[in-house]
């Protein structure tokens, strides 16, 4: 926003947090956002503060961006850190101004916390809810706010309408879908869902393909031609894994049972089942290269993130598998460029390496978990020239696979022969 022109105060509760805002540094790894913050407080746009009175005094708009992540041993979403931003911030809300929720949530959340917002709100009446669902992938996340492809408003007024359509008009020509409440909720869980089905959709491809001695990479490039299917979120491997597309299918289902639509989305607990087993057979393929046994055997991990170009860790499937070999036995030793410090925070039992070299020194099997495009350009003679024994599961169908059995590699990947 504050790349956009407009004056923009940020506020979260974390004391250390926004200190560290304050000195430009990022609290999180996300390529281009540092230099979009230091470039913002240098020109005075910029502040940051803790307190909800400040915030409140300052803005006629509020974004709500909070998490909501899926409740302990349930599938539900955990709205409360929605539910405890509209009760610190309405308390001080004393004049006309608008509040626009971005998290995904459970539909009817929305009207819920616009309820909430002018019973508590001094202004009443004159404070409006908008919900306007987010659409950016971490790793490109200043590239997708500065271009989103659609813009979402669920609104209950033309005058909300017409605010937003201000605070967006410095993007240019995006195509805007104004609607109500449930469905701007609604279009953002459908858009997770799909994306989920579309992966796990390949990834259960790559299990008939393993069986059948096929090959999902040219299954899923052959598909791609056909401009109906497309080849984005087409890459079989390991599978989802992240703050979002897991937790998000499984809130979806929930709130679908509360209202008696569950029936609807059964579909979505086969997608989850799918995405879930790739974890399993990525850990029976290394399992079956170390010799039927993780016992004294060494596995270099490379990935930690749940994806490239990010530290987040939340549900990474490369984790899962890293864990899941070292309770089996494994010697597991991971390094991955830029998530290793909230790696082992989590997962203080592994081992870590400084490098990618450093994690496949000895190992009996190498694993290729996350495709950070440094692991892409590995030299499989230099690599090879580490590890104990040349064999290496590539969970990301990531590597060319002639190229690296040409050097000697027992190489491997889920749904190729
Ligand atoms: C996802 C959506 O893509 C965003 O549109 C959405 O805004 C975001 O969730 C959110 O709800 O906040 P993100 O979680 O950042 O974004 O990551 P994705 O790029 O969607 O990747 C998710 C997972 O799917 C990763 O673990 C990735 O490795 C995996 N993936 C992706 C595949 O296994 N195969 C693919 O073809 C694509």
């Amino acid at each position: 926003m504050a790349e956009l022109g407009f004056e923009v105060m940020g506020l979260d509760i974390d004391e250390a947090k926004i200190e560290r805002l304050r000195r430009g540094e990022l609290p999180i790894h996300e390529p281009g956002l540092g230099e979009v913050l230091r470039r913002n407080l240098d020109a005075g746009r910029l502040r940051f503060t803790t307190s909800y009175e400040e915030a409140a005094a300052f803005g006629d708009v509020h974004f709500v961006c909070v998490g909501t992540p899926q409740k302990k041993g349930e599938n539900a979403a955990d709205v409360s850190y929605l539910d405890a931003v509209v009760e610190s911030l309405a308390p001080h809300l004393d004049r006309e101004c608008l509040v626009v929720g971005k998290s995904t949530v459970p539909v009817g959340t929305a009207q819920r916390l616009a309820d909430k917002l002018v019973r508590l709100a001094p202004a009443g009446a004159q404070v409006e809810l908008a919900w306007n669902p987010e659409f950016l992938r971490e790793g490109f996340a200043v590239h997708d706010t500065l271009h989103p492809d659609r813009i979402v408003l669920g609104v209950a007024s033309e005058k909300a309408e017409k605010v937003l359509r201000e605070v967006y008009e410095p993007l240019g020509d995006v195509p805007i879908i104004v609607t109500d409440y449930p469905t701007a909720e609604l279009v953002k869980s459908a858009a997770n869902a799909f994306l989920a089905t579309k992966i796990s959709f390949i990834n259960a491809m790559a299990e008939v393909c393993e069986a059948a001695h096929a090959d999902v990479k040219l299954l899923s490039t052959a598909l791609s031609y056909d401009e109906r299917i497309g080849g984005r979120f087409l890459n079989a491997g390991l599978g989802f894994g992240g703050g979002c597309l897991p937790k998000d299918i499984r809130a979806f289902m929930a709130r679908a049972g509360e209202l008696g639509a569950d029936q609807a989305l059964t579909f979505l607990r086969e997608v989850d089942e799918i995405n879930m087993r790739r974890r399993a057979r990525m850990v029976d393929l290394a399992r079956e290269l170390a010799g039927g046994s993780f016992h004294g055997c060494t596995v270099g991990v490379l990935g930690a993130a749940f994806k490239p170009n990010s530290d987040d860790i939340r549900d990474s499937p490369a984790l899962d598998v890293a864990v899941t070999i070292g309770r089996q036995g494994g010697r597991v030793t991971v390094y991955d460029p830029v998530a290793l410090d909230n790696a082992r925070k989590a997962h203080p039992q592994l081992s870590y390496g400084t490098s990618a070299l450093d994690a496949a020194r000895g190992a009996h099997v190498v694993l290729l978990l996350t495709e950070w495009q440094e692991f892409i350009e590995l030299d499989p003679e230099v690599l090879g020239s580490v590890v104990s024994d040349r064999k290496i599961v590539d969970g990301r169908n990531a590597l060319d696979p002639e190229v690296w059995r040409a050097a000697g590699w027992h190489y491997r990947a889920l749904g190729r022969p």
